[in-house]
């Protein structure tokens, strides 16, 4: 018989934080992660309208099993507000999804510091002082944290230096907090390849097209949900920490 993925013992569900879960691949794993019976704090900073949406639906699905609170990862006092609020909401927490993330390009000559300050905020400061803060809560229950990363953390994009070089930090951090937090928590990372196009689909040239998927063994894009079901068996595989996945279609071997 398969293990269910919530462990059963526990008489209250578990609990998820997704940052930058109003959309795309945040909305896509809570979604998931409610399916298999757990709550969910939805973070936003912009998409107030996406996010609320998606509680609504998932709170007509079950009854006070998801939330959504609003921060800007940037500013370190709404950090420290999101960790609060989200502990505050169920009383605990059993796993945290690094998930939000800024992207765009940093050309060699045209990058400035506000970029580089952006891009390391919610790609890199933003997940750590997250966990630490989290810390001691995830303990209580034995839980975990999983970091999106990106398979160019090891192979560089280019155009895009300083989004790498956050993304390579996080990459590290991943295995250096898995030693840190252990034996009580443990954190891992996803590192998508090509999963959405990277501008509305209709804007993609069928050259562009050809260019990303000529460098993927699978040759397709990969789906919401390759990613979604990737990060649950990571946050419910027990004996599982410091391990980062690559969920690529094979683009990184
Ligand atoms: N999509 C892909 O193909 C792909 C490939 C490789 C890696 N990844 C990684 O997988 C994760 C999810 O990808 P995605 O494409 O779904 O992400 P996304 O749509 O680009 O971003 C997710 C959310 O991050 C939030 N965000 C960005 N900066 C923020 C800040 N400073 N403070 C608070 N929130 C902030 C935004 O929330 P609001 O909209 O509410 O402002 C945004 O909706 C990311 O970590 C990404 O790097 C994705």
């Amino acid at each position: 018989m398969s293990a269910p993925f919530v462990t059963p013992s526990a008489a209250a569900p578990p609990v998820a934080l997704i940052t930058g879960a109003s959309q795309r691949l945040g909305a896509a794993t809570a979604i998931l992660l409610h399916q298999q019976g757990y709550n969910i704090v939805i973070h936003y900073r912009h998409s107030a309208i996406e996010a609320q949406t998606l509680t609504d639906t998932l709170n007509q699905t079950r009854e006070n099993s998801c939330t959504c609170l609003h921060a800007d990862l940037n500013k370190p006092s709404d950090i420290q507000q999101l960790c609060q609020q989200s502990v505050q909401h169920w009383q605990r927490l059993d796993l945290l999804i690094n998930n939000a993330s800024s992207f765009f390009p940093t050309a060699i000559g045209e990058t400035s510091t506000e970029h580089w300050d952006d891009l390391f905020a919610s790609n890199c400061k933003a997940p750590f002082f997250l966990s630490q803060e989290l810390a001691p809560t995830l303990a209580k229950h034995q839980g975990n944290i999983v970091n999106m990363i990106d398979i160019h953390a090891s192979a560089p994009l280019k155009n895009h230096t300083v989004y790498c070089m956050a993304k390579s930090a996080l990459q590290m951090m991943t295995r250096s907090l898995a030693k840190e937090l252990a034996p009580n928590i443990r954190v891992n990372g996803v590192a998508p390849g090509a999963i959405l196009w990277p501008k509305p689909e209709a804007e993609v040239t069928a050259e562009e097209k050809n260019n990303i998927l000529s460098g993927i063994p699978l040759e397709r894009l990969g789906t919401l949900e390759d990613i979604a079901k990737t990060i649950i068996f990571l946050a419910t595989s027990p004996y599982i920490t410091g391990q980062i996945i690559a969920v690529d279609g094979g683009r990184s071997i």
